[in-house]
């Protein structure tokens, strides 16, 4: 069983980073296996609308996508985690989201019966529309998303900063344990 953390933000160790991190830790107590990837440094181009993923399941941008995609398809959970740019998702994530999204929607049931949610960071404001944002993805591809004790949201500006947000922190400590509850629920 494998839950991947996929970090959106163009910052390499960076408070996005670091929550994802500490959500993986929660998951890798309860004996999941984990990764976390970075975009950062990753070349996801946007989707240009070619549509030859609505009849093979296949995008013709040579760029890093592939390799991404087939993590996702054999993990069990995948976490996205974006920091908050302009009151939204970053171009990074969003990138991926399209593109692995559409491959899946159109190949049908690539992601269904996964669990899955998201980690959203902020300075200041923006995080429960990104975090709404982020849902539509899982919830219209057929992911389990379980709950936490709060929204999964930290706040935070210069690098590390999240590590002084304790609620932040157990809220996504506590996600990773639901996320692992419900993946072992659903494999055992
Ligand atoms: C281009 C840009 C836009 C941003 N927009 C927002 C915003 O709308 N709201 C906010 O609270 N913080 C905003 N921030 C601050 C980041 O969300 C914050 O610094 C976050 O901790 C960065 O996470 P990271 O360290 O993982 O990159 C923005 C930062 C950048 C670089």
């Amino acid at each position: 069983m494998k839950a991947i953390a996929i970090v959106g933000s163009p910052r390499k160790n960076g408070n996005t980073e670091i929550l994802s991190r500490h959500t993986l830790k929660a998951i890798e107590e309860e004996g999941l296996d984990t990764e976390l990837i970075r975009l950062s440094g990753l070349d996801i181009k946007p989707c240009n609308a070619c549509m030859v993923c609505e009849k093979e399941e296949r995008c013709p941008i040579k760029d890093d996508l592939w390799p991404i995609y087939t993590k996702m398809k054999e993990a069990d959970a995948i976490i996205l985690a974006s920091p908050v740019y302009f009151g939204s998702a970053t171009p990074e994530i969003k990138a991926l989201m399209d593109r692995a999204g559409y491959i899946a929607y159109w190949k049908g049931g690539v992601f269904e019966g996964k669990v899955g949610g998201s980690l959203v960071v902020a300075e200041r404001s923006g995080t429960t529309f990104t975090l709404a944002q982020m849902a539509y993805w899982f919830l219209c591809l057929g992911f389990f998303v379980p709950g936490s004790t709060d929204w999964n949201v930290a706040f935070g500006k210069e690098k590390g900063d999240v590590e002084k947000d304790e609620l932040g922190l157990k809220a996504v400590w506590n996600f990773g344990k639901n996320v692992a509850f419900l993946v072992k629920k659903l494999k055992t």
